[in-house]
């Protein structure tokens, strides 16, 4: 019957062989030894790569910001509202300042249109002589609910999303 051998070739003793389940003793301690190495690594390197990663899986929170009661808006009376919210910029918050033009057809139906002139995004104002909206850079004339009416502006102006609670008025913020 052959001897069997560890692999320094001495003789092994049965039960005092140095193998586990045909892995030498050498080979376990340095699996397990790998492996704690690895577990540390993960627990060490989870945190950073999660905090790294995050602004990259997060869904962007919706906002919802209030800017003003219904009571503040008169029907037909456009008026522009400025609001500021916070806003996750990369890894950061940031204090977004924002402008809206809020117009109540009545205390329960408005329009609320965002500030750039659907050309090239200049300011536009709301001229009350006229009843108008009017942008001041290439003429762009609007009506009271944001259509076209002349000027180089491709389309209406932009919609804001709004929703009412209570007698608040809220707008979404980006
Ligand atoms: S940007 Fe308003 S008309 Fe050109």
């Amino acid at each position: 019957m052959a001897e069997l051998m560890d692999e320094y070739g001495r003789p092994q003793t049965p039960g005092a062989s140095g193998k586990q389940g045909g892995v030498t003793r050498r080979k376990f301690l340095s699996y397990g030894i790998g492996g704690i190495g690895t577990a540390i690594a993960a627990a060490l390197l989870y945190p950073i790569v999660g905090y790294a990663a995050s602004p990259a899986f997060s869904t962007g929170k919706e906002q919802w910001i209030a800017v003003g009661n219904v009571t503040d808006f008169s029907p037909n009376q456009p008026q522009k509202v400025e609001f500021s919210y916070k806003k996750l910029d990369g890894w950061m918050t940031v204090e977004q300042k924002s402008t809206c033009w809020v117009v109540a057809k009545d205390s329960a139906n408005f329009d609320v249109f965002n500030p750039k002139c659907t050309h090239l995004g200049c300011a536009y104002h709301w001229d009350q002589n006229e009843t108008k909206f009017l942008c001041p850079c290439h003429g762009g004339v609007y009506d009271i609910t944001g259509k076209v009416l002349a000027g180089p502006p491709p389309r209406s102006l932009d919609k804001v999303p709004f929703k009412l609670e209570g007698d608040k008025l809220l707008v979404k913020g980006a």
